[in-house]
């Protein structure tokens, strides 16, 4: 066996002395790995980043979350802003009262299982009037269980008067800012047109139980409207459809009365849904003869078959 230096083996040679890789093939992978570990350095700089910005992601929610529970505590222990001006703050606290009061209160402070605190809300104090405005007109209709309407359900409020319940708001969350308000002034929307001449219709004609009808339908839409839905088709979560109701054609007039005033509490063994139906639906300025005038309305909504039984 010959010892030749390797440069000078012809290829023919090598195969035939059974060549086997040398230093030579070596060097050749560790340039290879040097190669393929350079190639991959981006992947790793890739990689990095990506589970970096996916950390910083998840990173800024939290700290946004952070500073967004904190807000209403900022406002209260920063120095007062202005006082809201006392008109507005007036309209926007009647609007409240008529709207807002169902769910969340007379006071704002939220009513068990139904609206959120909106005094100390954080929610409410990290949002500027432009975008607390904006959360009013779209709501939380996925909100569960129970829903925040846009616009609490109502179609008679216009921007000015939301944008008066945001200066409202403003007061009730910092009451260092609220003016001195006088008396409410529980406005009920005037019947439209088209409410007048369906009531005319469904009364038959009698202008007197048509009136009825027209004023319990503007209570209906600016009340039970907001659980209710428009026309008593229900909302899912906030309140039962009162439109063809068993319930509602299982009682007389005084019957259904007697149960607007005292509503139906989610411990009532009667409750169906877990959520609760408010005494005069969370409005207490309700007189037995608005409600009444509300039954006349629901009559309407029910079967033509069932009401002629
Ligand atoms: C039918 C009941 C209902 C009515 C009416 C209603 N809300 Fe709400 N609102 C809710 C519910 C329920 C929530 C909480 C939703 C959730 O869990 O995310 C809420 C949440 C809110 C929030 C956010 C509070 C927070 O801390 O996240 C604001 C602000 C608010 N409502 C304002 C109003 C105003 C102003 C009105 C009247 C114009 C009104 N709501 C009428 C049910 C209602
Ligand atoms: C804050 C939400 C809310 C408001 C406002 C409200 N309701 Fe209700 N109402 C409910 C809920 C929830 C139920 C169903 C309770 C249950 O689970 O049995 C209900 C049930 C009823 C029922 C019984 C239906 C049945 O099939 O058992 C009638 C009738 C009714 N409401 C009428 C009204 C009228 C009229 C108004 C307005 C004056 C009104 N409600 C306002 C939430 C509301």
């Amino acid at each position: 066996m010959t010892v030749q230096h390797k440069a000078g083996v012809p290829d023919g040679a090598r195969e035939a002395n059974g060549w086997q890789p040398d230093e030579c093939g070596l060097r050749q992978v560790g340039l290879a790995c040097a190669v393929a570990a350079a190639l991959s350095v981006p992947f790793f700089a890739v990689g990095a980043k990506v589970s970096r910005d996916a950390w910083w992601a998840i990173e800024s929610v939290r700290l946004a979350k952070e500073h967004e529970a904190r807000a209403w505590a900022r406002v209260i222990e920063a120095p007062a802003l202005a006082i809201v001006p006392v008109e507005s703050a007036a309209h926007g606290r009647d609007v409240f009262l008529s709207a807002c009061i169902l769910c969340h209160g007379a006071d704002g402070k939220g009513v068990q299982g139904l609206g959120r605190d909106l005094t100390q809300s954080p929610f409410v104090a990290s949002k500027d009037d432009a975008g607390l405005f904006e959360f009013i007109t779209v709501g939380r209709p996925d909100a569960k269980p129970v829903a925040m309407p846009a616009r609490a359900g109502r179609t008679d409020l216009t921007d000015a008067d939301l944008r008066d319940v945001v200066v409202f708001l403003r007061g009730l969350q910092d009451p260092r800012r609220m003016p001195e308000l006088p008396a409410p002034i529980v406005r009920t929307p005037a019947p439209t047109e088209q409410d007048k001449e369906k009531a005319l219709a469904a009364a038959g004609g009698d202008a007197e139980l048509a009136g009825y009808i027209a004023h319990g339908t503007t209570i209906f839409n600016s009340t039970c409207i907001a659980c209710h839905g428009a026309g008593g088709v229900g909302i899912a979560g906030n309140g039962k459809a009162l439109k063809g109701n068993e319930f509602v054609q299982s009682l007389n007039d005084d019957g259904l009365l007697a149960f607007l005033k005292k509503g139906r509490d989610p411990s009532d063994p009667k409750n169906t849904t877990g959520v609760g139906m408010p005494p005069k639906g969370g409005n207490p300025a309700l007189s037995d003869d608005d409600l009444l005038d509300v039954i006349s309305y629901v009559r309407t909504l029910q079967e033509k078959k069932s009401a002629s039984k």
